[in-house]
């Protein structure tokens, strides 16, 4: 089904409030450290949600998204920046982007829906786009780790009335296929390295997503990557929500 985009993916952001209160609560200090920088490469902008803040720390931002609808509304709404080029692609290759050019890879709300193939194909183009001592930030799936699982053997009939009653919480479209562990593996076999992984719950209990921060693996030191289980994420979200709108 065609994804209605009348909000531009605002609606997205209604557990922080508004985009630019998760941004600034939630996002940007994850980040803050790596920007401003040079070049950045952000992959699935859609409507250019994070865009819109990412292109004021760098020189130059590509976005590069597999649906035309997005690439032209990102093209519309950043007509005034022209530092910011917006691609469509097949979704799985970088070809249009120079090897080792980019400072920073950023993807916020996509990579958590796709199939690991997918995953797998991004990992491999980042190892080679990515400069010596650039980072990447990407937000994926972590629902692997549940699926095997009982309650996810459980059927439809049964689950459906569980989750209204709060007691079991929904998947939001996660991907099944990806976990922490696996886009780990993925980066070490295409050169790069996880330095933190921070898995946090989305919307219920259980710590269905990751974010993950890389770097090139002959740019750094090799420590182990660090794992943090983060299960209040959704309470920073609830109390970003209510300190920006206590400021509104
Ligand atoms: C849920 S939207 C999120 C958009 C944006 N990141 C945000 O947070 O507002 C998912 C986006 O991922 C894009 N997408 C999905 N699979 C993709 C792929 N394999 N390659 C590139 N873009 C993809 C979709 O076209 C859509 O723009």
């Amino acid at each position: 089904m065609k994804y209605d985009w009348k909000q531009a993916g605002e609606e997205w952001s209604e557990p922080w409030g508004t985009s630019d209160a998760q941004w600034n609560g939630t996002i940007f200090p994850r980040i803050r450290d790596w920007l401003p920088t040079g070049t950045i490469l952000e992959i699935a902008p859609g409507f250019g949600r994070w865009t819109h803040f990412l292109k004021d720390y760098c020189d130059e931002l590509w976005a590069v998204d597999k649906s035309s609808e997005c690439i032209e509304a990102c093209r519309q709404r950043f007509a005034s920046a022209p530092h910011v080029r917006c691609y469509l692609n097949d979704g799985r290759s970088l070809s249009m982007i120079r090897d080792s050019s980019i400072d920073f890879i950023f993807s916020f709300d996509s990579f958590v829906h796709t199939n690991r193939d997918v995953v797998e194909a991004y990992v491999r183009e980042l190892g080679t786009k990515l400069k010596v001592g650039g980072k990447g930030f990407i937000h994926h799936s972590n629902f692997g780790e549940y699926v095997s699982s009982p309650r996810e053997r459980l059927p439809d009939a049964l689950t459906k009335p569980l989750i209204k009653l709060q007691i079991l919480d929904w998947a939001h479209h996660r991907n099944p296929g990806m976990t922490a562990e696996l886009f780990r593996v993925l980066c070490e076999q295409n050169g790069l390295h996880c330095i933190t992984q921070e898995l946090v719950n989305w919307r219920g209990r259980r710590l269905i997503d990751c974010l993950s921060l890389f770097v090139r693996s002959d740019s750094a030191e090799e420590n182990a990557t660090k794992i943090i289980r983060n299960p209040n994420f959704m309470r920073e979200a609830a109390r970003i929500r209510r300190e920006s709108r206590r400021q509104r």
